[in-house]
């Protein structure tokens, strides 16, 4: 069965693409840019994304798709830019908040990830965090956004200094849509009695 991500963001359905791939389920692109509420919580945002998309285009009812909101959360700046992470990037990007990080010690900060689920005529909300830092100086030039100042906890590497494949290993998305597949795994693969065309033909052969 097909599961779409709603986004306009490449990079974020090319780390999502390989994660369907581990739990052998075809995630496809639909490249739609939505209107994205300022609300004080990245999971009211996902949430209002997902109600409006389906309101403004019924016809995506018929499909199984997922969107995702994400926010990065800077301890020394009081949860800074969190919910308004986007607007911030446009804004200010990295340089900007390496400025408002100068002397700062304390350098904890968090990527929160929440993906909203349309499956069967309901919104599910799955969720993901990665605990980590920023850096002193950007370093990196893969992933895109924040990539690279945010250091995860127990990597030498910021994300944009990592492979798709690596950073698929420590991100905040790669959790909230695990916590999204595996919950919603048995379902998805069982609705039409298969998995994907490999296995249709395999029951095929056997039968
Ligand atoms: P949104 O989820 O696309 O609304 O993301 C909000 C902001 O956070 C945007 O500026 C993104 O570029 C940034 N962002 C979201 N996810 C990531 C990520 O995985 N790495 C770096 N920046 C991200």
């Amino acid at each position: 069965m097909k599961l779409f991500f709603v986004t306009h963001n490449k990079a974020k359905y090319k780390e999502a693409k390989q994660i369907g791939l581990e739990y052998n389920i075809d995630i496809n692109w639909i490249n739609l840019e939505y209107e994205e509420n300022q609300e004080d919580e990245i999971e009211k945002i996902a949430l209002y994304s997902c109600n409006t998309l389906i309101k403004e285009n019924p016809e995506i009812k018929t499909k199984n798709f997922f969107l995702e909101d994400a926010g990065l959360f800077i301890d020394a700046l009081n949860g800074f830019p969190g919910p308004y992470s986007s607007y911030a990037f446009q804004k200010i990007s990295n340089e900007g908040i390496l400025t408002l990080m100068k002397n700062k010690e304390n350098r904890k900060a968090r990527f929160k990830s929440v993906a909203a689920l349309f499956y069967e005529g309901e919104i599910t909300l799955h969720y993901g965090v990665t605990e980590g830092e920023i850096v002193y100086e950007a370093k990196g030039e893969e992933g895109f956004g924040f990539d690279p100042i945010f250091r995860p906890i127990s990597s030498d590497l910021t994300f944009a200094e990592m492979s798709l494949k690596t950073k698929n290993l420590y991100s905040h998305r790669q959790k909230s849509l695990r916590e999204l597949l595996s919950q919603k795994l048995p379902s998805l693969k069982n609705k039409h009695g298969e998995i994907d065309g490999k296995d249709a033909r395999k029951k095929k052969r056997k039968s």
